[in-house]
């Protein structure tokens, strides 16, 4: 029997998971049950990180072990140093995270030394590493020293990416980020590091994929997308006039709406709560005017609301981080999300491998060369 499917797949139950509900409860997220808002505003992503691969919330000992553990896992092999060199200052730093992941997966390999959760780990505590090792180089020929002392992801990041240590706010505002971006059930990332893994795949080709499918605009890219148009407008009453222009000719405006939430998307108020602060406490507010004018026009005009990339595109910029590296973080963040995914399918596998309504031509007779 045929049937018609949804395009996108939308709507579709593709599978079981006990990591993470969207909109179940109107437009709320949760992890593991516990809700985002509350992970975001009394937690770490550290916290969050454990609780999507370990299936629990730390203990204070836990936790304390884990930061220590994640610390220890911020340098680079050589090797792997080597390879981010020869990568051009051209180049995008999502395909450079791309394929840092494959190239360490040549070099420390996943088997009895490197289990799943080791790689896990090891991926998201030297993700910044390898960004900002490349970054440096590439840019001054610079060789920094990626192994901080810093508590956090996110304060290594932003160390790293700075050459100091940020101030506490600065670290918190983007550790609530990696919190809100940490996981999202069954959306584009996460299902095709599943599908990879559900061939019995190695973990690092999983997340390599995944990464591969964050890239585009469509899914994480938007949160650059969302910085290049509101930096592109002066005023709110530019912005106004201009977002008119836009939606009159049909254009998508990244960092609004989205495939589940149909009214709001949760993480949305926490990120511009942060926005709002940074701008307050960098003392310039136009971004953030520019962006709520945004907001509003786009609801007035086509009910469509903000997503989490709309306003961690102006948080971002007031942690003065370049915009091409807005997606970066997300993939660190999300590096939890899908190891848990990863682990979960592996935990129950089978092979996904959906079936296709045929669009093309009847069977039909082979024509030699000469007859086509
Ligand atoms: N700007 C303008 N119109 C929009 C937007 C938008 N951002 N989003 C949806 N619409 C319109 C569509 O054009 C469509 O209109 P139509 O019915 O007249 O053709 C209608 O709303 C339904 O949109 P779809 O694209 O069918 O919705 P879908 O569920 O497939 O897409 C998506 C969801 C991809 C997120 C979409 O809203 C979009 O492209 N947004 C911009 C990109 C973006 O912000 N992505 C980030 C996603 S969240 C994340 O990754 C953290």
């Amino acid at each position: 029997m045929t049937t018609t499917k949804p395009s996108g797949l939308a709507g579709i139950v593709a599978g079981e998971t006990a990591i993470c509900t969207v909109g179940h409860e109107g437009n709320s997220l949760n992890y593991r049950g516990y809700s985002v808002s509350d992970l975001a505003e009394h937690g770490t992503f550290e916290e969050t990180a454990y609780l999507l691969i370990y299936g629990k919330l730390p203990t204070k000992t836990e936790l304390k072990q884990y930061q220590d553990q994640l610390k220890a896992l911020r340098g680079l092999p050589q090797n792997l140093k080597a390879m981010l060199e020869q990568i051009p200052a051209s180049a995008h730093p999502m395909d450079v995270l791309r394929t840092g992941c494959s190239a360490l997966g040549t070099l420390e390999t996943e088997g009895s030394e490197h289990s799943q959760i080791n790689i896990a780990n090891r991926l998201m505590a030297c993700f910044a590493s390898m960004l900002f090792y490349w970054y440096h180089f590439s840019k001054s020929g610079r060789r920094i020293e990626t192994q901080t002392e810093d508590a956090s992801i996110a304060s290594h990041f932003l160390h790293l990416l700075h050459g100091s240590v940020p101030e506490p706010i600065f670290a918190s505002a983007l550790d609530a980020s990696l919190v809100l971006y940490a996981e999202h059930e069954f959306n584009a990332s996460t299902f095709t590091a599943r599908v990879v893994a559900s061939t019995l795949s190695d973990f690092y080709s999983a997340i390599t994929a995944a990464i591969g499918a964050l890239r585009g605009p469509l899914h994480g890219g938007a949160n650059e997308a969302a910085m290049e148009l509101i930096e592109s407008f002066h005023s709110a009453d530019q912005a106004e006039s201009g977002l008119l222009d836009l939606l009159a000719k049909k254009q998508l405006i990244m960092g609004f709406g989205h495939r589940v939430y149909k009214t709001s998307d949760p993480r949305s108020q926490v990120i511009k709560n942060w926005s709002r602060k940074l701008s307050e406490k960098n003392k310039n507010m136009s971004l953030f005017e520019i962006s709520e004018r945004i907001e509003s026009i786009m609801w007035r005009e086509k009910k469509l609301f903000p997503n989490l990339d709309f306003y961690s595109a102006s948080a971002y910029h007031h942690l003065n981080i370049p915009t091409n590296m807005f997606t970066p973080i997300f993939v660190i963040a999300r590096t939890s999300g899908w190891a848990a995914h990863i682990i979960e399918q592996r935990a129950n596998n089978k092979l996904i491998r959906p079936g296709a309504d045929y669009t093309g031509p009847a069977p039909r007779d082979w024509l030699p060369l000469d007859k086509r």
